[in-house]
């Protein structure tokens, strides 16, 4: 076994007999499960919001729950951060029960919700002092700590604005600035990029990716398809309370390597087209979106015929035709069986 760190822990880190009152942890090569849930449900009367999931996220680990409204990602964090209570399975948060002991897994974690939970009134530094206080950081340590983070987040020059005069790009930053107040090794993010400008969310990324590099464990939602290409190792794909696949975004794309996706712009799309296509022996999806007709197929060769001969049949004029590798959003939409164009109104809708 190779030694990592060790390091001198608070008593309240301390699980099992109390002897001194600090302990020593001590973290090996082999790395450990910052998340473990085992048969993780919530019911909402008879609506299963999350049902019977399990996963684990590894420490340093960045790890995505992605899917569409609805799917239960928020009401999953509610229950590992000790803000709903399961309604069957367990789960464990740095090693501690997410029932039994809240107050510990509490103090291991940072939340950054999906609506902020930061007060208006205060300013930027006002909001990061009391949120220390709050998390029991030493009274000498607070104003340095809230000083460091405005700096680390580019806040600093306005420090002393009130929240909110803040944009929404601004307040998102502090709120995760905010979270991480008492050093928390895992961080719980609700779709940290949602209803932001494409600058703002870009620049939020980078400081995800700096956090990551850091060593925090880093859980994320999101429904965008992108963002959890860039930035997690593995992702979860949830949809209905189900998870219906975890891996990489390499393997998930890889997925759908195994097929080919053919591409047609047409000029005029329509149902009869779409089913006519569908029904090609050999054509296992069809998505038609703004003209785009994506075909995944096994064989070019084997479909080509067909296409063809449906192509002419609908009398359909077509601009262009090609195949290409399918993108993430190809993966999930051949995985889920969703419209990509249903996950994107959603995106929209939420942006708006
Ligand atoms: N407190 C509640 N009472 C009743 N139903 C609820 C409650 N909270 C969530 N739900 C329902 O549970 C399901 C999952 O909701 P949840 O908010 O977890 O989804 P989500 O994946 O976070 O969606 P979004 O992308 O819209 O944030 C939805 O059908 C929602 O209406
Ligand atoms: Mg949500």
């Amino acid at each position: 076994m190779k030694i990592k760190e060790v390091q001198q822990l608070p008593l309240s880190c301390q699980r099992g007999k109390v002897v001194k009152s600090t302990c020593i942890a001590i973290s090996t090569e082999e790395s450990m499960n910052a998340i473990e849930v085992q048969g993780l449900t919530k019911r909402f009367g008879d609506l299963v919001a999350v049902d019977h999931i399990d996963f684990s996220v590894t420490e340093g680990e960045t790890y995505g729950f992605l899917g569409p409204n609805g799917a239960g990602k928020t009401t999953t964090i509610r229950m590992l951060v000790g803000l709903a209570r399961p309604s069957e399975g367990k789960g464990r948060v740095q090693g501690y029960d997410i029932e039994r002991d809240q107050s510990k897994v509490k103090q291991s974690i940072g939340v950054v919700p999906d609506v902020s939970n930061l007060y208006g009134e205060l300013s930027a530094r006002d909001n990061l002092i009391f949120l220390s206080r709050l998390y029991g950081v030493p009274r000498k340590e607070r104003k340095q700590r809230a000083d460091d983070l405005l700096r680390e987040f580019g806040l600093f020059e306005r420090r002393d604005d009130p929240f909110r005069k803040f944009s929404r790009g601004i307040k998102r930053r502090l709120t995760i600035a905010a979270a991480l107040v008492h050093r928390p090794r895992i961080l719980f993010m609700d779709e940290p990029t949602t209803g932001l400008d494409v600058a703002a969310a870009r620049g939020l990324r980078q400081a995800i990716k700096q956090l990551h590099a850091r060593g925090v464990t880093i859980f994320l939602t999101t429904h965008y398809i992108e963002e959890a290409d860039q930035l997690c190792h593995r992702v979860a794909i949830i949809v209905k309370g189900k998870i219906i696949v975890t891996d990489t975004p390499e393997a998930l794309k890889r997925r759908t390597q195994a097929d080919e996706i053919l591409e047609l712009r047409v000029q005029r799309e329509d149902d009869g087209l779409r089913q006519k296509l569908a029904g090609i022996p050999g054509v296992l999806q069809v998505s038609v979106e703004n003209c785009l007709v994506k075909l995944y197929i096994s064989s070019l060769n084997d479909v080509l015929p067909g296409v063809v001969s449906v192509l002419q049949q609908n009398r359909s004029m077509v601009g262009s035709i090609r195949t290409v590798l399918p993108s993430l959003e190809d993966a999930f939409v051949r995985i889920t069986g969703l419209e990509a164009e249903k996950l994107r109104s959603e995106q929209k809708e939420a942006n708006s």
